[in-house]
């Protein structure tokens, strides 16, 4: 028994990193998982770490979710896996860090693509799916450099400030549309650890 028996959580860059083990961590508790990536064989590999964990994960990959069209698509066949989605756990993103005069238009719009549509194009096309089940909730992997200067500004600052608009992006979004009620702006924070702090 977990603590997720019969939910359903989609996850975004489920082909290693961070997103790899969210899936084996909602499969442990009894999620089934959809998990998304780019990337076909770290997502098959994700997927067989699951299996021989014991849970259940289905993959759909490659999907490039900076294309809204692909995003529309995987959600329909993620939510066609289990029956419905309850969970959006929303961890792929794409980030480039400069200098900001050395930081080109290409860099920006890459980072924005990366960090704001990912997310926003899944939260979306999921959106639906969550209130037909009753609410959901909504899970947004952020950064501790949404909420610190960085050591060295200008760097990481496009990085900072998708972040912080993600964050109230989303957060905000219930609260407009309360009968709907996927919950959202629960953000792990992964960065340095604050005790290392100068
Ligand atoms: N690792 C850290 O120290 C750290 C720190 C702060 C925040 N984060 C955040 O945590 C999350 C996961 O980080 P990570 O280190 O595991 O990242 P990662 O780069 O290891 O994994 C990201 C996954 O997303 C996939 N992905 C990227 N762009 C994609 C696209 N366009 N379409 C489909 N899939 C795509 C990648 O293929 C990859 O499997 C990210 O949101 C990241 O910003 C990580």
């Amino acid at each position: 028994m977990g603590i997720l028996d019969e939910k359903v959580v989609l996850i975004t860059g489920t082909g290693g990193g961070m997103g790899r083990v969210a899936a084996l961590i909602f499969a442990r508790e009894g999620a089934k998982v959809v998990g998304v990536d780019i990337q076909v064989d770290g997502n098959a590999e994700t997927a067989d770490l699951v299996l021989r964990a014991g849970g259940e994960m289905t993959s759909i990959a490659p999907v490039d979710l900076t294309d809204p069209d692909q995003v529309h698509h995987m959600v329909e066949d993620a939510a066609k896996a289990y029956g419905g989605l309850d969970v959006v756990y929303n961890n792929a993103a794409m980030v480039r860090f400069g200098p900001m005069p050395d930081f080109s238009i290409e860099d920006w719009r890459v980072t924005v693509a990366g960090e704001l549509d990912i997310p926003f194009f899944v939260s979306k096309y999921a959106w639906p799916h969550l209130v037909r089940r009753g609410g959901g909730a909504i899970i947004n992997v952020a950064s501790e450099a949404g909420l610190i200067a960085g050591s060295t500004p200008p760097d990481g600052r496009p990085h900072r400030g998708q972040r912080r608009r993600h964050r109230n992006d989303t957060a905000a979004r219930p609260r407009r549309r309360p009968p709907q009620n996927p919950r959202s702006g629960d953000q792990p924070r992964p960065g340095p650890d604050p005790r290392q702090r100068p």
